[in-house]
């Protein structure tokens, strides 16, 4: 019988992707690309049948790749486990989220591990992807597949190697992205490494799970603590004036060492950056061990859609016009530019707090979104015209899509509120935005 090795090396060894999202889907893509007979293992029926019919759903898949792996049958769907035993190399890329109490839920995670379990053979490989808090891998999922009677490192292998894809980067990728691999075993980091090259260029080789699984964690709570600190900044602007905190980081960002610049908005959302932190400060909190610092980040970026409700009360509250009857119109509510995904978008929760608060002519703009349900009440994304922007009492600017053009959208509206500094090349019209943190 050939090595998982041999079979690596020469492509005939054929792998499975379990969750076929934002990270799963364009993992399996890849993989079927360089030859690999690919079975993607998904919950989700409507997904299963996209891929089998050939329809693409992920916008950062690109779609010659997903048609030519699909029409070749490279790439394959099914809504079971059935072909586990069949898979040499396993690939978990499953959500992670929080509970309601900002707890982690590794369910899924643990959901997938004990279907893969009573199907797991001598030879298996298992990498789980999806990001979570350190000791998963070893503690959570190893004794479930342990419970099939086999071990680790010696009949089956598992390594954490986290997920770094960032949807619509168009210049980091997966393909030239350093990927960090760290398994149970000597072993199984190096067969790891030899799957995960298979799609990417650099591998960075840890000690272990462990050091894997808070390194992700470590690069999200980075971004988020940077986050919120310019998020204080802004908040620190507007209340003492004279200082534009745009400007301040521009100015900033032009030291070439020992900076890297983050902008302020309303508020941080997706699968990760938000989520991430409270990974880590429950799993802090076994140990008696408070993340401060980073709770006091996630709290800081979590309080800026109520900032950003209050600058739209306050802004309607000097117009002739009662808040529960002023024309409010969101634009972009997906979490961050030119993506369709609305995972914690903080303009979701800048919505339903007006709508908390009595706003009953709210409506929306997003070239990716075409429908939402915010509180319990359906929106569907109206075409931005300029009577609609003439109408608005209030244009408040959540996401800057760079397919909006902004002279026009300030040419034409009444007063508008920009959380992006999406209106920094516009000239005319300037007294009429409202600007997070310029400090007027
Ligand atoms: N989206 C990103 O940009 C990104 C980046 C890095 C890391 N991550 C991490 O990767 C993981 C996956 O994120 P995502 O954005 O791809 O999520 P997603 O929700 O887009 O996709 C997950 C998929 O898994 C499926 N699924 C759920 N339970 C399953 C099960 N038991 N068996 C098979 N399929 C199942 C879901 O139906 C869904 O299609 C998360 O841990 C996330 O934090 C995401």
């Amino acid at each position: 019988m050939k090595t998982l090795e041999k079979k690596i090396s020469e492509k005939t060894a054929r792998v499975g992707v379990v969750g076929l999202g934002y990270v799963g889907l364009p993992l399996a893509v890849e993989f079927a690309a360089k030859g690999f007979k690919t079975v993607g293992i998904e919950v989700d029926s409507r997904k299963v049948s996209a891929i089998n019919k050939g329809t693409n759903y992920i916008a950062d898949v690109d779609d010659k790749a997903f048609a030519s792996v699909t029409k070749r049958k490279l790439l394959t769907a099914a809504a079971t486990y059935d072909d586990v035993p069949d898979l040499d190399v396993l690939f978990i890329c499953v959500p992670t989220p929080f509970t309601a109490n900002k707890e982690p839920d590794i369910s899924y995670i643990v959901a997938s591990a004990r279907e893969i379990a009573p199907r797991l053979r001598k030879g298996h490989l298992v990498i789980l992807k999806s990001t979570t808090f350190p000791n998963t891998t070893e503690g959570y999922v190893q004794p479930i597949l342990e419970s099939s009677g086999l071990k680790v490192g010696k009949d089956f292998h598992l390594a954490f190697s986290p997920e770094r894809i960032d949807p619509g980067n168009r210049k980091w990728t997966t393909a030239n992205t350093p990927t960090v691999v760290g398994g149970v075993t000597p072993e199984c980091t190096r067969l790891a490494c030899l799957a995960t090259a298979q799609v990417t260029p650099t591998i960075v080789p840890v000690s272990g799970p462990k050091v894997a699984e808070l390194e992700k964690l470590l690069e999200n709570i980075f971004r988020s603590v940077n986050i919120a600190l310019v998020n204080e900044l802004a908040q620190l602007c507007d209340r003492m004036g004279g200082v534009n905190v745009w400007e301040v980081v521009e100015a900033a960002s032009t030291k070439p060492f020992g900076y890297m610049p983050f902008y302020p908005g309303p508020g941080i959302g997706g699968h990760c950056i938000l989520i991430d932190p409270y990974y880590l400060a429950w799993l802090a909190r076994e140990h008696d061990f408070q993340t401060n610092f980073i709770t006091l980040a996630a709290e800081t970026n979590e309080n800026m859609p109520f900032y950003v409700k209050n600058m739209v009360v306050r802004e309607i509250s000097m117009m002739p016009v009662k808040f529960p009857d002023a024309k409010i119109l969101i634009l972009g509510i997906a979490f961050k530019r030119d993506v369709d995904d609305i995972r914690h978008s903080p303009a979701l929760k800048v919505m339903e707090l007006l709508h908390h608060d009595g706003a009953k002519h709210i409506q929306y703009n997003d070239p990716f979104v075409p429908s939402v349900v915010v509180d319990g009440v359906s929106f569907a994304s109206v075409p931005l015209h300029r009577k609609l922007l003439r109408e608005a009492d209030c244009v408040l600017i959540t996401t800057d899509h760079s397919s909006y053009d902004y002279d026009f959208i300030v040419s034409n509206a009444r007063c508008v509120i920009d959380t992006r500094n999406a209106t920094r090349n516009v000239r005319a019209g300037r007294s009429k935005i409202v600007l997070l943190g310029d400090g007027k």
